[in-house]
């Protein structure tokens, strides 16, 4: 019984998220300088911003599944957790970057569970999450956490989209 208790106490523990605080996304974008040795941000229109390719492109992470771009060799680990239904939000975002590893064990419930990236040593994490929130189709649906960005859906952006993944995407057979 004591058992039972202590982990529906734990598990009410990690839901309280009420905790994050939002980051501030100005300063991320300084922040974002330790990353972009490794990941462009890179979306429909071009360059956001220059980056190496050892890591994925990062344009539209917020709402993105974990370890899902297409055409980029992930960990095992990392997939693994996307399949397992891991969804990139700022907070988790903020999570993950300082703790790869760490994180993903948690997530995966797996000690032996290894990130590709290495741990960034950033005292806020939460200000380069806010600055990745800034750029990508779905960020600004997933930040209000309302519908899904009805007037966006509309602009040209969504056509760019589709043209960048058609070449791929033929595994679409009804
Ligand atoms: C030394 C290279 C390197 C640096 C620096 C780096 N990353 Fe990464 N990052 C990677 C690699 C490699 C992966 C893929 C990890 C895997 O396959 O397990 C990754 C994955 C990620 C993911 C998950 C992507 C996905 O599609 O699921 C996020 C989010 C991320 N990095 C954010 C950041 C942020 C933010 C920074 C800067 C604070 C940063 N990274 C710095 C190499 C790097």
């Amino acid at each position: 019984m004591r058992v039972l208790i202590a982990a529906i106490t734990a598990s009410a523990t990690l839901c309280a998220t009420a905790a994050f605080a939002e980051g501030d996304a100005d300063k991320g974008a300084k922040d974002y300088n330790r990353c972009k040795a490794c990941h462009a941000i890179e979306g429909p229109d071009g360059f956001i911003v220059k980056g190496g390719k050892t890591g994925p492109n990062l344009y539209g992470i917020v709402g993105r599944t974990a370890g899902s771009l297409d055409g980029y060799a992930y960990k095992p680990s990392i997939v693994a957790a996307g399949e397992a239904g891991l969804v990139w939000t700022p907070e988790l975002i903020a999570q993950y970057v300082v703790d790869t590893s760490g994180f993903l064990e948690d997530y995966l419930d797996d000690p032996k569970a290894k990130s590709g990236m290495s741990k960034q040593a950033l005292r806020e994490p939460s200000n380069v999450a806010a600055f990745l929130a800034l750029h990508g189709a779905k960020a600004d649906a997933t930040a209000e956490g309302t519908g899904e960005g009805a007037d966006e859906n509309t602009g040209e952006g969504a056509g760019d989209i589709t043209v960048e993944n058609s070449g791929e995407d033929s595994a679409q057979t009804p």
